[in-house]
């Protein structure tokens, strides 16, 4: 019986002390990094960012008008969701012209002097591309409804299979639309052939294999480049080119629903050989175009919901290279509140292992598309994400709110737009609608979160802005998320968490440790803690060779450390709450915060006063 217990005791300290590592390192073969390697990507959702004319739209005037809060934040790219001309069944995806711009977001005028005062703030915009389908309302899809050559094959129509008992045609093959419950093909009466659409059956898909297509996408990205802009967010790539035998696609459960999306293996549908083809031809325009203008880099990133093996080969190959980077959505796909330390490190591991070398990591933790994080993984969450995205090595998307810590707004059936949402009936359309991402950015506590004058804006404002916004997060004399944000995004700015070698610990189910080191400069530890009960790290024990004494760099919200505590690593000589973490480095880092603060300075002052009132005391 002793014996087992002195087992048990010496199992036990073994796991107690174990803990699983892996390690990375940036390679970049001594040279400089580039832009958009330094840098957080702030994600503007135009409809909803800011409304200049009070018709409840947001705008690109109205982007522009608070431009200043970007060099505030600290963010150095701005990508902008599609803007150009088209009927918002998709709010903005389905395209009816892809050199204009839709009118309630302004004018041609108003996105050069946008890009003109990003500029002036040292600040790079990177536009929407969406290459897959058209508007059903493009002059391209009528001409070629009506058979005007060369229009015919702009899109991909396909006789029908047959007619069915009733005289309706069948649908060409079994695909599913990845919108909804019904076919990918829509009858057209005057063409009496189906047309493919992977979307909503108002926006049909290009054919790729018409050269005519093709100029024309070339044509559109060369427009976008001699507009000086700094870059492309190719949507929803996987769809682009179909195999070529148009087969059906397998069933995944044989008995399950043969009309369930998700019930079909899209070996035909997606991430075809000739697809991977197509964006490096692309990605070639792009290089080709800044190296005859001498400019700096365009950067050509990829947007595709798929596997982890496909996804990672849009990166293409250092000879032959496609995106800059696929987004990587690993942590919002594969994540949620469910999940341990261990999975959190399986996930970032599996992207810096699998993804081919030399390869440049990024990390997403929201968009238009999925819940917002402070949903998805609750509101306690929100800083110890927001500080993976930004301290793990790579570039960090933000979403526009979600370093405030915006959560996901109750929208009512009677209120949802969403055209994902609204197929799903009125029973169904919360789980997939995604109009509650969507509400308005919470500037301050004025009527509709300073968003709009308009009574009504186009999506309601979530209620509780009168508590969680901006202006709230910036003024008020105790740590906010903005304010963790802001310090954060100073970080990135650190030649240590821009190259830094980068090590991951998981010493519990409810703790992550990592670390950023680089040679001559001051190492980054981030401690958090994902679990539900207050733990006691021993850091020392956990990572090697660490000074006795650290600094709190930044911590969230939730914790008992302020920034510039010094803390020991020594045993177990502080604790932290559930849902929180600290940014601890081994010497005190200063940053200057007041630079680039136009806008905001009155605030800052604010702060800086009851900061320095505050320690008087
Ligand atoms: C992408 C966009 C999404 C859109 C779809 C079709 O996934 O992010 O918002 O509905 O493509 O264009
Ligand atoms: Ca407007």
């Amino acid at each position: 019986m002793l014996k087992l217990l002195l087992l048990n005791n010496i199992l036990l300290l073994f796991f107690a002390t174990i803990s699983i590592t892996s390690c990375f390192k940036i390679q970049n073969d001594g040279k400089e990094l580039d832009w958009w390697q330094k840098t957080i990507i702030y994600q503007v959702y135009p409809r909803s960012f800011k409304d200049s004319n009070g018709d409840g739209i947001g705008d690109l005037k109205g982007i522009e008008e608070v431009a200043d809060y970007f060099k505030w934040l600290g963010v150095g790219a701005v990508w902008l969701n599609p803007i150009y001309k088209s009927p918002m069944v998709d709010f903005g995806y389905d395209v009816s012209n892809f050199t204009q711009i839709h009118k309630q977001f302004g004018t041609i005028n108003d996105l050069k002097s946008l890009a003109k005062k990003l500029e002036s703030l040292g600040i790079k915009l990177i536009l929407d591309f969406v290459p897959n389908h058209t508007s059903d309302q493009s002059v391209w899809f009528k001409k070629s409804v009506h058979g005007i050559e060369p229009y015919t094959e702009y899109y991909v129509w396909k006789e029908p299979k047959g007619t069915d008992e009733n005289g309706k045609p069948i649908p060409p093959n079994n695909w599913i639309s990845a919108f909804d419950v019904d076919p990918a093909w829509t009858y057209n009466e005057k063409r009496k052939k189906f047309y493919l659409h992977h979307f909503h059956s108002k926006m049909p898909d290009l054919n790729y294999k018409s050269p005519h297509v093709r100029k024309e996408m070339e044509n559109v990205i060369l427009f976008w480049l001699d507009a000086d802009i700094h870059g492309l967010r190719v949507d929803a790539v996987p769809y682009l080119i179909e195999a070529e035998d148009f087969g059906d696609e397998e069933l995944i459960d044989e008995n399950g629903s043969k009309n369930d999306y998700s019930n079909l293996k899209h070996s035909k549908t997606m991430n075809q050989p000739e697809t991977y083809e197509l964006l490096r031809e692309w990605r070639k325009l792009v290089d080709d175009y800044t190296a005859e203008n001498n400019s700096e880099t365009r950067v050509f990133i990829t947007e595709a919901y798929t596997d982890l093996e496909h996804t990672l080969k849009y990166y293409g190959t250092p000879e032959e290279p496609i995106a800059h980077f696929p987004f990587n959505f690993e942590l919002i796909t594969r994540l949620d509140a469910q999940s341990d330390s261990y999975d959190f490190a399986d996930v970032i591991n599996k992207w810096l292992k699998e993804m081919p070398e030399g390869a440049w990591p990024n990390w997403v933790i929201g968009n238009h598309d999925r819940k917002r994080i402070a949903t998805l993984f609750g509101p306690e969450m929100v800083d110890v994400l927001n500080t993976m995205v930004i301290i793990l090595p790579g570039t960090g998307i933000n979403y526009y709110g979600d370093e405030l810590g915006m959560e996901n707004t109750f929208v009512r059936w009677d209120q949802t737009v969403d055209p994902q949402g609204l197929v799903l009936g009125k029973k169904k359309y919360e789980s997939g609608s995604r109009d509650g991402a969507r509400t308005p950015m919470q500037w301050d506590n004025t009527s509709n979160a300073g968003f709009t004058t308009a009574d009504k804006p186009w999506l309601p404002v979530n209620p509780n802005y009168w508590k969680l916004n901006l202006k709230n997060q910036q003024e008020c004399n105790q740590p906010t998320h903005v304010k963790v944000y802001r310090k954060l995004a100073a970080a990135m700015k650190h030649p240590t968490v821009q190259k830094g070698d980068f090590q991951i610990y998981t010493p519990s189910k409810s703790m992550i440790v990592f670390t950023r080191t680089l040679d001559d400069n001051p190492t980054f530890i981030v401690v958090m803690n994902i679990g539900s009960e207050s733990v006691q790290p021993d850091l020392s024990s956990v990572v090697s060779k660490l000074p006795d004494e650290v600094y709190v760099y930044t911590a969230s919200i939730n914790s008992e450390q302020n920034e510039g505590d010094q803390l020991s690593t020594n045993g177990k000589t502080f604790w932290m709450r559930p849902k929180s973490c600290l940014v601890l480095t081994t010497s005190n880092i200063e940053v200057n915060l007041s630079e680039g603060n136009n806008v905001q300075c009155s605030v800052v002052t604010i702060t800086i006063l009851t900061l320095i009132i505050n320690s008087v005391i």
